[in-house]
């Protein structure tokens, strides 16, 4: 059963949710003012925090992100009285689970608290990824989860780490959110090495470095990439690019962790951890001698691949409404909606570039659509519409992306995927048309407060209803 705290001044309250949430079988425990709270939950663990907002020693919102830092990361209901409805837009957006009013709550408390107790089971099952700082990947695929806990697995360890996919599916960012969430990120820096960018003659004195004079033009002694990964992290893009010649001595460097820069009289020494990555078919290139097999052996001893962006179908949807709503934060515009049909087109079309054309392509909607509240397929850049409607014509034949639920037909999304984007439909013109007042919001569509919350926080990718008011 869960461990709880109520962090409530009312000593009354707190004693008829302990007694009701004990005789549930948790073990309860309670919290009187902000001070006292902040040393219980530094020293006991907790699964859920019941927390009010106005406490005699500060506002209890304020502690939430330090709430959040103990290692038992407790879910946190907060417990509110009216008149600091306000605090609902602060409570969600600093990680609160939900916002109870306190009128109601010995009667409300049960359904979302179990809830919670789910989540946090479900959590517990991939245990890594509670620690993992994902920052900026997006995306909740099981397809992207799945890469995501081998993400987590090498921020865990030091072994080297190889990642293939597709181009534009993220190799970067996984690397440098690798070397982020790894002990590394304290002590070295993420080097990037763009395997493909490098001359055949340049490589080995970018890679070791060179002494002064090592060659014509050599005027000054350079330290070399791999020097300077030393107690960091080496990223080596396009590592299928690598001559065969350099292939051989940082196979050397590999396992030696020890090289000589050209021209050098000494040997150096780099503790580096490496990433590599490639969106070539290296077991090919091993095979017609074009790649050392000794090398791509070592490199793979944790292997991620990356998954397709149209066979991650939820994700689009995702990673695109993140995008147009940080262009529109940027260019300080209102929230944009899609249309139904240009959600059906993103989902349809098999974005070759991933990610980075999903991306350059919004960018392009964002640019013609600016005066247009709603983005339609006609914004869609010209070349994709006839990707479209080339593919649409062959016999009806969509490619459609795996929708959250397995597959698509005839244009049809998947029940679950359609109620999402019904509701989010539904709650961003509800916004739209009441200014974000929750209240109104509220009153027109019949909806409680904390139900109109959850789904604010459910959608708040999409929506991020920047400033609900009363
Ligand atoms: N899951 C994701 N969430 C948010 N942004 C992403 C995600 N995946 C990729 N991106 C963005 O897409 C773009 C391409 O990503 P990245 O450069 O990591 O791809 P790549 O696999 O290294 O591509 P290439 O093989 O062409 O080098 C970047 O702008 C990156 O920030
Ligand atoms: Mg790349």
């Amino acid at each position: 059963m869960a461990r709880i705290i109520i962090i409530d001044d009312d000593e009354l309250l707190c004693e008829t949710l302990i007694d009701l949430l004990t005789r549930k079988g948790h073990t309860v425990s309670s919290a009187f003012t902000i001070s006292e709270a902040l040393e219980k939950c530094a020293t006991e663990p907790f699964d859920v925090v019941f927390l009010d907002v106005r406490m005699p020693d500060g506002d209890g919102l304020k502690i939430i992100p330090e709430l959040k830092k103990a290692p038992s990361d407790p879910e946190i209901i907060i417990m509110t009285g009216q008149g600091d409805p306000g605090g609902a837009e602060i409570a969600i957006k600093s990680g609160a689970w939900c916002y109870l009013e306190k009128s109601s709550i010995t009667r409300e408390l049960i359904l979302p608290l179990t809830r919670a107790l789910q989540y946090r089971e479900e959590k517990a099952r991939t245990i890594p990824l509670r620690v993992l700082r994902r920052e900026q990947i997006i995306g909740s695929s099981p397809q992207l989860n799945k890469s995501l806990d081998l993400l987590a697995k090498a921020t865990g360890s030091d072994v080297n780490v190889m990642i293939t996919g597709e181009t534009g599916t993220g190799k970067e960012v996984f690397a440098s959110t690798i070397h982020n969430n790894s002990p590394r990120a304290e002590e070295g820096s993420f080097v990037v090495v763009d395997c493909a960018a490098l001359t055949e003659t340049l490589v080995e004195s970018i890679l070791f470095g060179h002494a002064k004079g090592a060659f014509t033009g050599a005027d000054r002694q350079n330290t070399g990439l791999i020097l300077q990964a030393d107690k960091g992290t080496l990223f080596l893009d396009e590592i299928g690019e690598l001559p065969l010649s350099v292939q051989k001595s940082f196979l050397r460097v590999l396992q030696e962790r020890s090289f000589r820069p050209v021209g050098g009289s000494t040997e150096e020494k780099s503790d580096f951890r490496l990433i590599a990555a490639t969106n070539r078919d290296l077991d090919a290139m091993t095979e017609s001698g074009r790649f050392r097999e000794d090398l791509l052996y070592r490199l793979r001893s944790l292997v991620i691949d990356l998954p397709p962006l149209r066979e991650r179908g939820g994700d689009i949807f995702e990673l695109a409404s993140y995008f147009v709503n940080m262009l529109s934060l940027r260019y300080g515009q209102k929230r944009k909606n899609f249309s139904p049909e240009f959600i059906e087109a993103l989902n349809s079309y098999r974005w070759p570039g991933n990610v980075r054309e999903l991306f350059q392509a919004m960018d392009r909607v964002f640019a013609t659509a600016i005066d247009s509240p709603t983005f339609h397929t006609t914004h869609l850049p010209e070349e994709i519409r006839i990707d479209l409607a080339k593919s649409s014509l062959k016999g009806g034949h969509h490619h459609y992306a795996d929708g959250w639920d397995g597959y698509r037909t005839n244009g049809l999304t998947s029940w679950k995927e359609y109620k999402y984007e019904v509701e989010y439909d539904y709650l961003q013109r509800l916004l739209a048309l009441t200014d974000n007042n929750i209240t109104e919001a509220c009153r027109i569509s019949g909806l409680s407060r904390a139900r109109m919350y959850q789904l604010i926080s459910k959608h708040k990718h999409q929506t991020s209803s920047e400033n609900p008011t009363e």
